[in-house]
């Protein structure tokens, strides 16, 4: 079977996590195409038995090479085997017990965009994303040190690089991408 991974990204979190799920689906013998939606246009998606969507979320969007990818191929999904991913800052208010925050992060991440354009998807994947305090602007920084810092130093998620956090769980990850490779043959 052949699978298109297409993704957008600002931090790099959605990159790598597009590649671990790459890997998994080669190992479950899938032939697999990966893309940058920003640096490469896919024309066609013809030839591809499953389609997984990826983006980074930031204040509630996504980056907008992934979403457009989305609107435009929206019918021809409709034929295909379709998952969605976002990489997102969920895992912290997860480790805070902030169900509510969670449901509605998920459902600005994914379920939104599953109805707003007709989707029909055999998995939504939530998963975390990279909080990187150097790569931010000077009052972004601030805002997100003051809602973020005391959270992160909480509930124990430790620095990947001096200020920055990998909130990604890679088993979570590899599992939803195994369960995929199912979901997509069955
Ligand atoms: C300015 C800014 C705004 C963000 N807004 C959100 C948000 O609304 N919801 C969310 O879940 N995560 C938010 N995040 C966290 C990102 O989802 C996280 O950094 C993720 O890694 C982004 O994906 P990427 O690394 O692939 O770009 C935000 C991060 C930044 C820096």
């Amino acid at each position: 079977m052949k699978a298109l991974i297409c993704y957008g990204t600002r931090y790099g979190a959605t990159k790598g996590t597009s590649e671990e799920i790459a890997k998994i689906l080669l190992e479950e013998n899938f032939d697999v195409k990966v893309v940058n939606a920003q640096e490469e246009k896919i024309k066609d998606v013809a030839e591809y038995d499953l389609v997984v969507v990826g983006s980074g979320v930031a204040c509630g969007r996504w980056i907008n090479e992934s979403e457009d990818f989305l609107k435009k191929f929206r019918k021809d999904l409709e034929n295909k085997k379709l998952a969605l991913f976002v990489s997102s800052v969920g895992p912290i208010y997860a480790k805070e017990g902030n169900i509510e925050e969670v449901a509605k992060m998920r459902k600005i991440g994914l379920d939104d965009r599953v109805m707003k354009y007709g989707l029909k998807p055999v998995s939504l994947g939530f998963f975390g994303g990279i909080i990187d305090f150097n790569r931010m602007g000077f009052l972004t920084r601030k805002g997100m040190e003051v809602a973020f810092k005391p959270l992160l130093q909480k509930h124990g998620f430790k620095e990947s690089a001096p200020d920055a956090y990998d909130l990604r769980d890679w088993d979570e990850i590899r599992n939803w991408a195994k369960e995929l490779a199912k979901k997509a043959r069955g």
